[in-house]
């Protein structure tokens, strides 16, 4: 345990889909012997297709198709020193109403059964993909010791997922330690089709208008996925037994400063339409991150208009499309 544990054998639970398919790419590149478990693969489903090209036919990495909520988890989990747990129902937005069922499946149930495997199997180190929609509302740079107040279903099952992680972890003679990642509204190549920064440059792309929710005031501490996997690949070997993290890009800005610098990126102006604002978005991320340079040595170190940069450079070299499915029936 502690600073010299190195991973050598991991299972990535999400490994199809947007910030689990960077962190798959991120470990192989450093020599790790990966196993991604998703319930979407290339074969019939496009935006695993996409995600996982990179990938498929590396000689570090075996892609096996299974659903955390039913199946016997043991003969995958098997043989790993650390598990990165990405996989969830995400989306704030489409959380409430007959939706919730399967987030709290997908999202604490899986948790659960997934722990239980990992403690049985004497598995090391579990790292979690928790959210800043545990915090709620935010009255300043967000610390990890600080009110859990989720304002939205979605993060009211990353908060039970995150806090019975930590409780596994806690248990006595429990084997496993486990960190949290908070992150912080991910961005870049591939972000899933139903986030902002990838509809406004969509939008750019078709014509079709960006849906404004709200007056656009509302900040987010936008972070780049390179960053995010950074800080995650850190927190496998990081000195822990069972910690919550911020991830967060360093600066929080406001959905009508990024619509201005996705303009100037993109060299036209984007489409909107004004709409509702939505319940369940908070007013204000911004995350404080000093645990994150102590305990991971993070630093983000992508800027925000750098990051948009790569996502258009990205997105503008394949063919737009207008499909936004909701992420809860991706
Ligand atoms: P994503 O939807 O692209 O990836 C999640 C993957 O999990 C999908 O490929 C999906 O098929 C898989 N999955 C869901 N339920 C499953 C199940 N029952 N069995 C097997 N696989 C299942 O989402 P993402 O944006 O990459 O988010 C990854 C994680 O990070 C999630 O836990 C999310 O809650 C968290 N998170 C994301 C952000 C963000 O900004 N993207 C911010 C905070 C937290
Ligand atoms: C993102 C992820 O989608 C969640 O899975 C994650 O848990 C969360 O970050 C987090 O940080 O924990 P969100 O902040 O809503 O959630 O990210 P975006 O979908 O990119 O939205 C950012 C802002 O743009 C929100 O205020 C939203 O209301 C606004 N927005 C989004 C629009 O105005 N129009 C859109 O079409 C999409």
């Amino acid at each position: 345990m502690g600073t010299a544990r190195r991973v050598e054998r991991a299972v990535v639970t999400g490994a199809a889909g947007f910030i689990g398919s960077h962190l798959v790419e991120s470990l192989l590149q450093q020599g790790v012997t990966v196993l991604g478990y998703d319930r979407r693969s290339p074969g019939d489903n496009a935006m695993a297709a996409q995600n996982l090209g990179g990938v498929l036919g590396h000689p570090g990495f075996r892609l096996v198709q299974g659903d955390l909520v039913t199946d016997d988890l043991k003969p995958w989990v098997n043989g790993a020193d650390t598990v990165f747990h990405l996989a969830a129902v995400p989306g704030v937005r489409p959380s409430w109403g007959d939706t919730f069922g399967e987030y709290l499946e997908c999202n604490v149930l899986a948790t659960q059964r997934l722990l239980n495997t990992c403690v049985s199997l004497g598995v090391e180190r579990l790292v979690l993909a928790s959210s800043s929609s545990v915090y709620g509302d935010c009255t300043g740079p967000l610390r990890e010791d600080g009110v859990t107040a989720p304002r939205s279903p979605y993060g009211v099952t990353k908060l039970a997922a995150e806090r019975l992680a930590l409780a596994y972890a806690l248990a006595p003679d429990s084997p496993i330690s486990v960190v949290a990642m908070r992150y912080f509204t991910v961005y870049g190549p591939r972000q899933r089709p139903d986030m902002a920064i990838g509809r406004m440059l969509r939008a750019v792309l078709t014509g079709e208008p960006l849906h404004l929710y709200g007056d656009g005031h509302q900040r987010r501490d936008f972070t780049f996925v390179a960053d995010a996997v950074a800080a995650t690949v850190a927190a496998a070997t990081a000195e822990a037994t069972a910690e919550a993290v911020n991830v967060g890009g360093g600066d929080s800005v406001s959905v009508l400063d990024v619509l201005r610098r996705v303009a100037e990126i993109a060299g036209a102006e984007v489409p909107v339409r004004d709409d509702a604002y939505q319940p369940g978005d908070v007013q204000v991320t911004e995350a404080d991150l000093t645990k994150a340079q102590t305990l991971l040595g993070y630093r983000p170190s992508v800027t925000l208009t750098e990051g948009i940069v790569h996502q258009w450079k990205w997105l503008s070299a394949r063919t737009p499309t207008t499909d936004c499915p909701a992420a809860v029936t991706a």
